[in-house]
């Protein structure tokens, strides 16, 4: 089976060709940019955290398309542009301080300002960690906005694993079908 996050990248693949505009919304230790780099035309990389920037950008260092945004996801909008794939990788850095996490509002604010940036075919994942209490938070948080979004307008898919123990990540999909 697929894991969650190998879910992530296939589905965004399937979206994405080297004329698509993509935004890593947390950039991290720059896994998920460098694999949009390698894909994308231009690439979006958010995070607050100067060492996250500076990670990503050390990874990524042979890829010029990547403009760097050392700010939160909740001003996802300042890009100005419309985007064809947008990937929210939520939670922590495993090595570094875990209060420095992503929070309900500011992901909340993020997905739902990113979401209305997609192209139509564009896609947007987000992977959530309902393992801490900031990451329950924040899963539940989607579980109150995502299932009420417009089917006319967003096709949105849940991907979990049911049967595994210490609450797995979650893989949401939301793909916009129209303008
Ligand atoms: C699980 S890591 C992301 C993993 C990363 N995509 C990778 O490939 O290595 C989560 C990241 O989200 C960042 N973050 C937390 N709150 C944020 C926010 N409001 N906006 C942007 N990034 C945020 C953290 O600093 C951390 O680097």
């Amino acid at each position: 089976m697929e894991k969650i996050l190998s879910m992530a990248h296939t589905i965004l693949k399937n979206h994405l060709n080297n004329n698509s505009i993509a935004i890593d919304a947390t950039c991290g230790k720059g896994n998920d940019t460098l694999f949009l780099a390698k894909i994308c035309k231009k690439v979006y990389a958010f995070d607050i955290q100067i060492d996250a920037i500076n990670m990503t950008k050390e990874r990524c260092k042979e890829y010029q398309n990547i403009e760097y945004l050392l700010k939160s996801h909740e001003y996802i909008s300042d890009i100005g542009e419309k985007v064809d794939g947008i990937i929210f990788n939520l939670g922590y850095l495993p090595t570094k301080s875990h209060t420095l996490t992503t929070l309900l509002p500011s992901t909340i604010a993020g997905v739902t300002k990113g979401i209305k940036m997609l192209n139509k075919g564009g896609v947007c994942v987000v992977v959530a960690y309902p393992g801490c209490p900031s990451g329950r938070e924040e899963n539940e948080g989607l579980m109150e906005l995502l299932p009420g979004i417009d089917q006319h307008e967003f096709e949105v898919v849940k991907y979990e694993f049911i049967n595994q123990v210490n609450d797995p990540p979650i893989l949401y999909i939301i793909e916009r079908i129209s303008l």
